[in-house]
């Protein structure tokens, strides 16, 4: 049932999903918030919004994770804001299995949000969510301050407001998806943003072939972010799926992350029109010099080969449709 977001009352609501195989996937929502929060908590980049979704680990992360994901945070947002400002932020962005991600609020902070801003995710990971918005005034103000009217749409795992929506969704199922968003009035015509940040390598080829293909069809003008492994065809990348496999999490994508060209094709096969693919060791090796001082003072790492090995498994891909007159093609790392 639709309630207030002013009243703060939380009525908890389960969630309609039963389907136990994903458990494995949604806990990876867990291990990524945990990181940043984290290397945030030691001074890696500024959020305060990250600790009001999840806890402290009580366990200290290694120096190349917490570089790894200052590197992943810092390079997916210097995209997204070269998107904004190719659009002058008339534009909305559609982060899909966006977790217990902040880039709203950090958006809001900077003057750069987009006309509307929507999150889509499990139905149960939305519920969790969402119940730390709807407790924690932090999180809701932003998103009531710059709602007009009174009411907001809310239940268990729906939010849609003037500049925010949150959905639960299963990003398989397209017509629910596609459903889903048109109820939060998201808009085909406006230049569109869409981010997976670890996501697509927990689909099947074919599935991710279909969210992608979906995505190229549905806004005339677009750029697609995808964040993920690469190189997994080696060792390292071998002990990377025996570890994930062991906590009942498979990269069902993975034939997808042979290489930087692997990541490019699917893009280009599935109706995008551009697509450039970077390693995270070349971000890393991008980043600004006083960052890199800065970051490389929070933490001694005695083995930088550790620190290159994992930057060479993820990478940063993005993709663009249309928006000629907008510049998007031009957009670079
Ligand atoms: C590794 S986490 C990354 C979360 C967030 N993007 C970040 O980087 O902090 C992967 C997220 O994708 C979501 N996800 C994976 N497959 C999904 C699907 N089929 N439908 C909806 N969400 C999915 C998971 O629930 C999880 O929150």
């Amino acid at each position: 049932m639709a309630t207030n977001l002013r009243t703060p009352s939380f009525a908890s609501s389960s969630s309609t999903s039963t389907d136990t195989d994903d458990e494995g996937v949604r806990g990876t929502c867990e291990d990524a918030s945990m990181c940043k929060r984290f290397a945030v908590s030691i001074g890696y980049w500024h959020d305060p919004y990250i600790q009001h979704f999840v806890r402290l680990s009580k366990e200290r992360k290694a120096p190349e994770i917490n570089r790894g994901y200052f590197a992943r945070v810092h390079g997916v947002d210097q995209l997204i804001k070269a998107f904004l400002r190719k659009t002058e932020c008339q534009c909305q962005i559609l982060n899909l299995g966006a977790g217990m991600d902040t880039t709203f609020w950090r958006l809001k902070d900077e003057d750069l949000l987009p006309s509307k801003y929507f999150e889509v995710d499990f139905p149960m990971i939305v519920t969790r969510k969402l119940h730390s918005i709807k407790v924690k005034p932090f999180l809701s103000q932003p998103i009531i301050e710059l709602h007009a009217d009174d009411t907001l749409q809310i239940d268990g795992h729906f939010l849609d407001s003037k500049r925010y929506a949150i959905v639960g969704a299963d990003l398989r199922d397209l017509p629910e998806l596609e459903e889903k968003l048109k109820k939060c009035n998201i808009n085909p015509q406006l230049p569109t943003l869409l981010i997976t940040e670890c996501v697509l390598v927990y689909m099947t080829p074919e599935q991710s072939a279909n969210l992608l293909k979906w995505a190229a069809n549905s806004f005339e003008t677009a750029m697609f972010i995808n964040y993920e492994q690469v190189n997994m065809d080696d060792r390292f990348g071998q002990i990377m799926i025996e570890n994930l496999r062991r906590r009942q999490c498979d990269l069902a994508g993975v034939e997808t992350c042979k290489s930087l060209e692997s990541q490019k094709e699917r893009l280009l096969s599935n109706g995008w029109e551009t697509a450039s693919a970077v390693d995270m060791m070349e971000v890393y090796s991008k980043l600004p010099q006083a960052e890199v001082s800065r970051i490389e003072s929070l933490e001694f790492l005695d083995e930088m080969e550790l620190l290159e090995q994992l930057m060479q498994h993820y990478c940063l891909c993005w993709a663009t449709k249309g928006g000629n007159e907008l510049g998007l093609k031009e957009i670079v790392y």
